[in-house]
């Protein structure tokens, strides 16, 4: 199945990527949030990285406006009526999910391929919510959207394998390299790197060592381009916590027992960059 029209549901850090380099790839994209005021938001933050892009001589002013003008925005679902494919990428809360899935589901056409961009949900509870199972999958794209390469592909129990090649192709159309896995908690990508980013948070409550040099072992020992605490600020520390409860929840497994420390910062709203304070601070 050839996709063109792509609709983008949630206008936040990972939405706003993902219909960036929709657009950039020759996408007609819509992109979607609960109201205009956070659409817009998504839409200044790809104005700023085109605009970047344009001033480092990456891109022509003629390019940067072929992309904007392959962006449309919404405050609602209708677009999806639409769609070949739509990406979801709202708050990672199931049952906000599921109010989204069953009305995409009903507003778009049969052919329609329902992706989330859930960062561990599972897929096949999420496909279930749908009279189109074997058109659900996931689609997990890595922040910075327009920077990293991966899209992990996280087929559902329900997803027909044309499904999977074709959002596949999609990615690769994208610039991306798609890289398969099943559905179970976490998937690969945070099974592993949250044990990591918790573990150099114990070592922090331990005083083990200051945030500065956990993070300046991990780069310059493992040559990781940031450390586990800056990049904990840059997923934003809430979300870290979801998945962290998601994978003991899932295995039933201390090993992934989230550190009191991580809980206490998202208590404080010291959620990372999005606040301005994390493990460490943002001007
Ligand atoms: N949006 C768009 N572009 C961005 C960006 C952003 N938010 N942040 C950086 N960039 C671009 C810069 O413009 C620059 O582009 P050029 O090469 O064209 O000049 C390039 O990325 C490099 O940026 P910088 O020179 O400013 O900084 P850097 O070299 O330190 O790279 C980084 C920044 C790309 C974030 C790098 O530190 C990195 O790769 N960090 C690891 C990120 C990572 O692990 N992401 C996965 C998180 S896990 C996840 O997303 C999944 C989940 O479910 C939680």
């Amino acid at each position: 199945m050839e996709v063109k029209k792509i609709l983008v549901v949630g206008a936040g850090q990972m939405g706003s990527g993902i219909a960036q380099v929709a657009a950039q790839t020759g996408y007609d994209v819509t992109l979607n949030d609960i109201n205009m005021e956070l659409v817009e938001k998504g839409l200044n933050v790809i104005k700023k990285n085109l605009d970047r892009a344009v001033s480092k001589g990456k891109m022509t002013e003629d390019d940067k406006n072929k992309v904007l003008e392959r962006i449309k925005l919404a405050d609602n679902l209708e677009p999806a009526k639409e769609a070949d494919l739509v990406i979801e990428a709202v708050v990672e809360n199931l049952s906000v999910k599921e109010q989204v899935f069953r009305k995409l589901d009903e507003l778009a056409p049969s052919h329609t391929i329902l992706a989330t961009n859930t960062s561990s949900l599972p897929i096949t509870k999420i496909a279930s919510f749908t009279k189109r199972p074997e058109k659900v999958i996931g689609m997990h794209f890595m922040n910075p959207v327009p920077v990293m390469k991966l899209v992990e592909i996280i087929n559902a129990l329900q997803t027909d394998p044309e499904v999977t090649k074709t959002v596949k192709e999609v990615a690769e159309k994208m610039g991306k390299v798609p890289i398969e896995c099943k559905d179970v908690p976490g998937f690969v990508s945070n099974r592993v790197l949250m044990v990591m980013i918790n573990e150099a948070i114990w070592e922090l409550y331990e005083g083990v060592a200051p945030a500065e040099n956990i993070d300046n072992i991990m780069k310059l020992g493992m040559n990781h381009p940031m450390g586990p605490l800056a990049l904990a600020d840059l997923i934003g520390l809430d979300t870290v916590l979801a998945i962290l409860n998601v994978l003991y929840e899932g295995y039933g497994d201390p090993k992934y027992r989230p550190c009191p420390l991580l809980k206490a910062y998202v208590d404080a709203g010291w959620l990372g960059r999005k606040t301005g304070k994390g493990f460490y601070e943002y001007k």
